[in-house]
């Protein structure tokens, strides 16, 4: 399937959950205020892959990336590793809620791909 639609209703403040989209775990992050104002405060010149979190997440309450490790494509675990994002538990990869590499060997954030936000509650990927 080309498009998935993601009913964000379903997605309580908090919670990461994982889909499938063409073939890989897709993961939608219902993000907290404190998320937000943490990952948006980061100075993009400390990143090894250098995104403001402004770049990476259209709406700032919902953060939307493919759950494949930028290192050798394992899929990282939410709400964990030292940044608070993901973990990926293959080489020790960690990732922050904006899903940006902060440590580890992989060598790039989190791929954000292409979506829209069709109205209030409903996310199209693809
Ligand atoms: Fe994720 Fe190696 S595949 S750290």
């Amino acid at each position: 399937l080309a498009k998935i639609e993601i009913k964000l209703s379903d997605i309580p403040e908090g919670k990461s959950v994982t889909f499938k989209w063409r073939g890989k775990p897709l993961f939608i992050r219902h993000r907290t205020p404190e998320e937000i104002s943490k990952e948006q405060s980061v100075p993009v010149n400390t990143l090894r892959d250098p995104q403001h979190d402004s770049e990476r997440a259209a709406k700032p309450e919902w953060l939307v990336v493919l759950g494949v490790c930028t290192h050798l494509g394992c899929v990282p675990i939410a709400n964990a590793g030292d940044f608070g994002g993901y973990y990926c538990p293959c080489h020790g990869s960690h990732y922050d809620a904006s899903g940006r590499i902060r440590k580890g060997p992989a060598p790039l954030n989190l791929e954000v791909p292409p979506y829209e936000f069709v109205d209030e509650n409903l996310l199209v990927v693809g």
